[in-house]
């Protein structure tokens, strides 16, 4: 369960202070699937970062309960380019100080589970940006995470390879029970992805909306009335037409 109250953040910049982010406030419940959209710039980025304790918000508060482990995929996809594909992938578990045999193991089941198997001694100048994506994917579900934090993973892909990528998402988050806290800038993938959907306002970001939208990750829900009826709303909001009660 994660609650934020009241959260402000500004940035010192040239002397001055940049206000990024103000009065944020919202609950998601474990397991919650929750899409994070708003205009670039908007503090999404610094709002990933403050739940994942990697940023300390100038007041308010934000409350996770029970410890969880988190894994996070950061903007761009945060790939050590001299490290193999495999060796990316092991990081966090280095980290962890895991005897080598079960890093190997726990390696050779991700790659074979994301569909990388053959490509564990490469680069990831030499891949795809979607197997870079799902190198990414690999290295952050690596340390089996309660919670994953997910900074625009599937920006610059393709449109097909961005859905595929997706159902993959939805997919994995099903099969091992994570709660997925995902940022991103596309209307769809919010509502497709995002059981609650925050929708921010250009900096600094306030909480526009919080919409419910209990039937992402539903069969069939891309082609659904529902599906298109949600992303217009979620546009409507961006473009200010609609006022949302926090607005
Ligand atoms: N470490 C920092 N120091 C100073 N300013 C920062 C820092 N990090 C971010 N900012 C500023 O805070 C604002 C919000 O940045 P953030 O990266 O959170 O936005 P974003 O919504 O993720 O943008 P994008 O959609 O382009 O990724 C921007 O104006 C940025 O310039
Ligand atoms: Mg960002």
């Amino acid at each position: 369960m994660i609650t934020v109250h009241s959260v402000n953040l500004s940035f010192a910049h040239n002397g001055a202070t940049l206000p990024v982010l103000r009065d944020i406030s919202f609950h998601l419940e474990s397991e919650d699937y929750c899409a994070i959209i708003g205009p670039s710039g908007c503090g999404k980025t610094s709002l990933l970062f403050l739940l994942a304790g990697l940023l300390q918000p100038d007041s308010g508060t934000i409350d996770i309960t029970g410890s969880p482990r988190s894994g996070t995929i950061l903007q761009n996809f945060g790939l050590f380019p001299w490290k193999t594909v495999s060796q990316n992938i092991a990081l966090g578990l280095v980290l962890q100080k895991r005897p080598p045999h079960e890093v190997r193991r726990r390696v050779d089941s991700l790659l074979e589970e994301m569909g990388l198997s053959g490509f564990g001694e490469h680069f990831p100048g030499q891949l795809s940006g979607g197997m870079q994506q799902r190198v990414a994917l690999a290295r952050a579900l690596a340390i089996e995470p309660d919670i994953l934090f997910m900074d625009e993973p599937l920006s610059s892909l393709d449109a097909l390879t961005r859905e595929r990528l997706q159902n993959l998402i939805v997919d994995i988050r099903q099969a091992k029970g994570i709660s997925t806290v995902l940022v991103t800038h596309s209307i769809e993938e919010a509502v497709f992805l995002g059981r609650t959907i925050i929708v921010l306002s250009g900096r600094p970001g306030r909480v526009l909306q919080i919409i419910d939208n209990p039937d992402a990750d539903t069969d069939n829900f891309r082609q659904s009335d529902t599906f298109f009826q949600r992303c217009i709303a979620v546009r409507q909001i961006l473009a200010g037409e609609v006022d949302g009660p926090h607005a």
